[in-house]
C-alpha cells in the first residue's frame, strides 16, 4: 500500500548512543589488547618449551600468569559451558573488595594480568556491542531499505508445518516421564514463540487471539516457574535475584540506549519483570510460613487482591505508575496518543491475573501428577475408558471456548482475555501430559528456541523486521535479497536466529563475569561501580551532545 517507506533519517546521535560508543571503543581496545597478550603469550610458551629457557618477557615479574583455560578449547564450546577456562573477573578481586583490586578498574590500567583473565568476557562485550551496532545499522540508516509486509495463510502455515515436522522427527528428546518437565516447557515456549514471530512477519492478524493467549501462556509460565524454584529450593538469594534480572533486562537497556527506544517498546520485558519480582515477593515475604498450605492460598489470595487493587482499580495504576512516565511511557510516533501510560495498562492487564494461576498450578502441581500416576497405573480397560473421558472432556472444554471466546472479534475478545485465558492453557497442558510418553517427550528444536525466545523477541524489531525510526512498531521487513520474498526470508531468518543466539550466550557470559551468585558484598561493589561507569558515560554523551550542538547549532 505505501510506496514511500515512513523512514525518519537518522539524525545526530543521543547521549545515550555516544556513551554507547565510547564503552564499545573501549570494549574492542581492551579486547585487542588482551589477544595481543594472549597471542604473545601463547608463542613465548612455545618458545619455552623448545628451548627450555625460563626467562620471558611477558612474566618477569615472576607470578605465575592466571590459567588460561586451554588455549585449543574453541571459543564456542567454552562459551557455552559458563567459559570455564576464563575466571569471571569479579574473581580475581575476591581477597579484597577494593575497587581498584576489580578486574574492571585493572583492566582499564591496561594491567595485563587482568587483561588476560578477562579475555572472554571482553570478547563478548564486543560481540555484544557488534551486534547492537549492526541493529543500529539496518534499523536506523538508510543504508537498507525495509521491504513490506503481506500475508498468505498458505506460506505462513507451510513454514510451521515443515519446521514441526523437522522438529517432531528429528530433534526428539526423551527424558523423565515428568508432568510439565523443564523441556517440555521449553518446547512450548518455542514453538508458540515461532507463531508469534511469524505473525509479526506475516501480519497474520486473523491470528491475534491465539497470539494473546500465547503471551497468557509464557506470562502463565513466569508464574509457575518461579514459583516452582523458590517453593522448593528457597533460595531467595539476591545474587541469583540479580543475575535473573540481567537476564531479562540487558539487553534491553542497550537496545533502548543504541537505538534511542523506549523500554515500552519491547513491552514483554517489563511486564516479565514486573511479574517475576511479585511472585519473588510473594514467596519471599514471610517465607518461614511457606511450609503452611494455608498461608500459600493465603499469598495467593493476597496476590488476586493486590493486583485487583493496582489495576482493575484504574485511578490507583495511573497514580502508582505516573511519577514512573519515563520508563513506562510510550506513544507510537506513526500513531501518537495523549495518554502515554495506555500501552503499559492495556498490556499489563490482558496478563494480570494469569501469572497467579501459573502460581496456583505449580502448587497444585504434585497432585496433579498423582492423579495422572493413578491413571497410568490403572488396569488397561479402565485406563483407557479414563482416558477417553479425560479427553473427551478436555476437548469439550477447549471446544466451548474456542466458539464462546476465541472466535469474538479482537475488542470483545480483548476485554473477557484476563479471565479466560487460563482455559486454553489448562486445556493444552492436560492433553500434553495424558500419557507417560507423551510426558516425557520433547521436540528438542523448539526446546532450543524457547531458550532464546528473549533474544529472538527483542532481536526482531531490528535484524528481522524493521521500525525505521525511534519508538517505531516494527512494520518492515529486513530485506537483504529484495524481489525474492522467500529466499530473503531464509536469509534473514538464517542471520536473525544465529545473531539471536549469540546476544543470549554473550549475555550469559557477561552476567558471569559481573554479577556474583553467592557474594553479597562483592554483588554490591559491582553494583556500585557499574552505576558509576554509567554515570561518567553518560556525562561525556551529554557533554559530547552539547558540545556537537554549539559547534553546529
Ligand atoms: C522466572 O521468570 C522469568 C521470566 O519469565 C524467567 O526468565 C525465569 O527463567 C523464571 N525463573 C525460573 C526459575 O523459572
Amino acid at each position: 500500500m505505501a510506496d514511500q517507506p515512513d523512514v525518519m533519517e537518522a539524525g545526530p546521535l543521543t547521549a545515550g548512543q555516544v556513551a554507547c560508543l565510547a564503552a564499545y571503543v573501549t570494549a574492542v581496545v581492551l579486547w585487542a589488547w588482551s589477544e595481543w597478550l594472549n597471542y604473545r603469550l601463547k608463542h613465548s610458551k612455545k618458545a619455552q618449551s623448545h628451548a627450555h629457557s625460563e626467562a620471558s618477557g611477558a612474566d618477569a615479574e615472576g607470578k605465575p600468569l592466571l590459567p588460561l583455560g586451554g588455549t585449543h578449547v574453541d571459543v564456542e564450546a567454552s562459551s557455552v559451558n559458563g567459559a570455564p577456562g576464563s575466571p569471571a573477573p569479579a574473581e580475581l578481586g575476591k581477597p579484597s573488595y577494593a575497587w581498584t583490586s576489580s578486574a574492571f578498574y585493572r583492566c582499564l590500567m591496561l594491567d595485563e594480568e587482568a587483561l588476560l583473565a578477562c579475555r572472554e568476557a571482553l570478547r563478548s562485550a564486543v560481540e555484544f556491542g557488534t551486534i547492537l551496532a549492526w541493529f543500529y545499522v539496518a534499523d536506523r540508516t538508510s543504508l537498507i531499505a525495509p521491504g513490506t509486509k503481506s500475508y498468505t495463510r498458505d506460506t505462513f502455515l507451510f513454514i510451521f508445518l515443515v519446521l514441526t515436522i523437522v522438529a517432531g522427527s528429528y530433534t526428539l528428546k526423551q527424558h523423565r516421564s515428568l508432568l510439565l518437565h523443564r523441556t517440555q516447557t521449553e518446547e512450548w515456549k518455542g514453538w508458540m514463540q515461532v507463531l508469534f514471530l511469524l505473525y509479526h512477519y506475516f501480519n497474520a492478524k486473523e491470528i491475534y487471539n491465539a497470539i494473546r493467549v500465547f503471551i497468557a501462556a509464557y506470562v502463565w509460565m513466569t508464574g509457575f516457574g518461579n514459583f516452582s524454584y523458590y517453593y522448593r529450593t528457597a533460595d531467595f538469594g539476591i545474587g541469583r535475584f540479580c543475575q535473573m534480572m540481567w537476564r531479562l533486562n540487558f539487553l534491553v537497556l542497550f537496545c533502548c540506549l543504541a537505538l534511542n527506544n523506549s523500554y515500552m517498546l519491547y513491552y514483554i520485558c517489563p511486564m516479565h519483570t514486573l511479574f517475576t519480582v511479585m511472585v519473588y515477593v510473594a514467596l519471599a515475604l514471610g517465607a518461614r510460613y511457606n511450609k503452611s498450605d494455608l498461608a500459600i492460598w493465603l499469598k495467593i489470595a493476597a496476590c488476586f487482591l493486590a493486583v485487583f487493587i493496582f489495576w482493575d482499580l484504574k485511578f490507583v495504576f495511573y497514580a502508582l505508575w505516573t511519577p514512573f512516565m519515563f520508563l513506562m511511557g510510550y506513544s507510537d510516533p506513526r500513531r501518537p496518543a495523549s495518554d502515554h501510560l495506555y500501552e503499559w495498562h492495556f498490556r499489563s492487564s490482558l496478563d494480570r491475573y494469569i501469572w497467579i494461576y501459573g502460581m496456583i498450578c505449580a502448587f497444585m502441581h504434585p497432585k496433579i501428577e498423582k492423579f495422572l500416576q493413578a491413571v497410568d497405573a490403572m488396569e488397561t480397560k479402565r485406563r483407557r475408558v479414563t482416558r477417553a473421558v479425560l479427553i473427551a472432556f478436555w476437548a469439550g472444554v477447549g471446544y466451548a471456548w474456542y466458539h464462546y471466546v476465541y472466535l469474538l472479534p479482537k475488542i470483545e475478545y480483548n476485554k473477557v482475555h484476563p479471565y479466560t485465558s487460563w482455559i486454553p492453557i489448562t486445556v493444552f497442558f492436560m492433553l500434553r501430559n495424558l500419557t507417560p510418553p507423551m510426558r516425557s517427550f520433547s521436540m528438542g528444536l523448539y526446546g532450543w528456541l524457547g531458550c532464546i525466545t528473549l533474544e529472538t523477541y527483542i532481536g526482531q524489531f531490528h535484524t528481522w523486521l524493521l521500525s525505521k525510526r525511534p519508538d517505531g512498531q516494527p512494520i518492515y521487513l529486513l530485506t537483504l535479497l529484495p524481489g525474492y520474498p522467500l529466499l530473503n526470508f531464509a536469509l534473514v531468518t538464517g542471520l536473525y536466529v544465529a545473531l539471536s543466539h549469540r546476544l543470549f550466550q554473550t549475555t550469559s557470559t557477561l552476567k558471569d563475569a559481573v554479577v556474583p551468585h553467592d557474594d553479597n558484598r562483592l554483588l554490591l561493589r559491582n553494583l556500585l561501580m557499574m552505576c558509576m561507569v554509567a554515570g561518567v558515560a553518560g556525562c561525556f554523551g551529554f557533554l559530547m551532545v552539547e558540545a556537537r550542538k554549539m559547534v553546529a547549532p
